[in-house]
C-alpha cells in the first residue's frame, strides 16, 4: 500500500461553493457545512464547503463532534474496499454528535439529543443527514470520543467472538494486530465481557506492551518471532481455542496453525494487503473451523443483531465494563495526516477526527 498518498496537507477548497456532489450553487437561503471529500481515488482528500439539503420525513440532521477513522475509509478512498462510492464522496462510517433538526416523521430522537450514527460514508464532515434508524442515543457519561470509537470496532469484535466463534469463558483467544482499533476492541470484549484469556500478537514491543496493559495475558511480537512457535510455547503445545485475525497473509496462516483441537479462526480483514489461501486438510486434521465476519453486512441481513452489537457496546461503556482506547485525535483539516498515520502502522486503538 502506498504510504505517501495521504502525506500532503489538506486543501480547503472554498471554490467548492459550486459543489460537484450535487451541482447546487450556494445562495444566501441555503445552509452550508464543511466536509472532507475524496474527489479522485488514491489522491489527498480535500475539505470543501457544500450546501446542506433539506430533510426527508424520516431523516435527521446531526452536528458531528467526532468521527472514527477506519481502515475501510482508507481502502474506500483508494478504490480498494468492497463497497464502492461514486466520486466525489465524503468518507467516514461512524460518528457522534448532537441532533440539530428532525424530519416530520422522526419519532426516535429529538433536537439536542446526543447520538451515535453509522453510515456507509459521509461522516467526516461538520454535519450528516441520516435515517433515524441508523442513530443510537449516547448514554450519560459516555464521551463523544468514546461513542465514535465504538460501532465498527466493538460491533465487529463482539459479533466475531460471540456470534461467529462462540467464545466461552476461560477459553484462550489469539488476537492479531492486537494494538489496532479492532485488536484492542477485541481484547476489551474478550476479557471484560466474555471472560476469556487473550494472547496478543502485534508488530512491535510497544504495541505488545499496550495490549498487555489493556488486558492480554501474554503477547508475541510477530515482527521478531514466529507467531506459531510462540503460541505453542505459551499454551504448552495445546494451541488457542479462538483466533481473530485482521492481518491476513502469513500471519493468518500462522494463526490457523496455532489453533487447538476444535479451534475456530475468524477472518476479520487483510490489513497486511494479502488475502491468504490454505489447504483444507488443515481444517480436518484438528477438527477446526475457519469462518469470516463482515459486520456491515448484518445491517442488511439481520438488523436487530447489528443494532444490538452497537447498543450493547454503548451499555458496556456506560457501565464501565469496557473502555475504547483513543490513540490519537486529529482535526478535520488534518484528515490526510490521520490517514497517513494509520497506513504507516503508527496508530494504536482508534484514531478520531474531532470536528468541534
Ligand atoms: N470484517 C469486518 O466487518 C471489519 C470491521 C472492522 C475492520 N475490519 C478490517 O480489520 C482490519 C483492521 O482494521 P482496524 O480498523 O483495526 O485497523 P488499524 O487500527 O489500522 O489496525 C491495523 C493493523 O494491522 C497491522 N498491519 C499489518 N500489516 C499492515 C500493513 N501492511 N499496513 C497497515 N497495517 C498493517 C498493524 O498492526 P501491527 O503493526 O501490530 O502489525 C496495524 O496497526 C482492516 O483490514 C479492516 O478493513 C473488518
Amino acid at each position: 500500500m502506498d504510504t505517501d498518498t495521504w502525506r500532503s496537507t489538506s486543501v480547503t477548497d472554498h471554490l467548492g461553493l459550486l459543489s460537484p456532489s450535487n451541482g447546487l450553487p450556494l445562495t444566501s437561503c441555503h445552509r452550508s457545512y464543511r466536509a472532507v471529500l475524496c474527489t479522485e481515488l488514491a489522491k489527498p482528500l480535500i475539505i470543501r464547503t457544500i450546501p446542506s439539503p433539506p430533510l426527508q420525513p424520516e431523516e435527521v440532521r446531526v452536528g458531528i463532534h467526532c468521527c472514527g477513522v477506519n481502515f475501510a475509509d482508507i481502502l474506500a478512498c483508494q478504490g480498494l474496499y468492497q463497497e464502492k462510492h461514486a466520486l466525489p464522496f465524503s468518507p467516514g462510517m461512524e460518528f457522534s454528535g448532537v441532533v440539530m433538526e428532525t424530519g416530520t416523521d422522526v419519532s426516535t430522537v429529538q433536537k439536542g439529543d446526543r447520538v451515535l450514527g453509522v453510515t456507509s460514508s459521509k461522516a467526516m464532515a461538520e454535519e450528516c443527514i441520516i435515517d433515524q434508524k441508523m442513530l443510537w442515543q449516547i448514554p450519560d457519561g459516555v464521551s463523544y470520543e468514546h461513542a465514535a470509537a465504538l460501532p465498527v470496532s466493538y460491533g465487529t469484535a463482539s459479533l466475531a467472538l460471540e456470534r461467529r466463534a462462540h467464545t466461552q469463558p476461560g477459553e484462550t483467544v489469539l488476537v492479531t494486530a492486537a494494538a489496532g482499533a479492532m485488536g484492542l476492541a477485541t481484547i476489551d470484549i474478550a476479557t471484560n465481557v466474555f471472560k476469556a484469556k487473550v494472547i496478543a500478537a502485534a508488530g512491535s514491543d510497544h504495541k505488545c506492551n499496550l495490549a498487555l496493559q489493556k488486558g492480554a495475558t501474554h503477547s508475541v511480537n510477530y515482527s521478531q518471532n514466529s507467531l506459531k512457535d510462540e503460541v505453542k510455547k505459551l499454551t504448552d503445545n495445546r494451541g488457542v481455542n479462538v483466533a481473530i485475525d485482521a492481518v491476513g497473509g502469513d500471519i493468518f496462516k500462522q494463526a490457523l496453525h496455532s489453533l487447538a483441537w476444535e479451534g475456530r479462526i475468524v477472518v476479520v480483514g487483510f490489513a497486511g494487503g494479502t488475502i491468504p489461501s490454505f489447504s483444507a486438510n488443515l481444517l480436518l486434521l484438528k477438527n477446526v473451523s475457519a469462518m469470516g465476519v463482515y459486520w456491515g453486512r448484518y445491517r442488511e441481513e439481520e438488523f436487530p443483531l447489528f443494532s444490538s452489537s452497537i447498543s450493547s457496546a454503548l451499555q458496556y461503556c456506560h457501565e464501565g465494563k469496557i473502555e475504547p482506547h483513543i490513540g490519537e485525535v486529529f482535526k478535520l483539516e488534518e484528515v490526510n495526516e490521520a490517514f497517513s498515520h494509520v497506513i504507516q502502522r503508527k496508530s494504536t486503538g482508534k484514531v478520531i477526527i474531532s470536528v468541534k
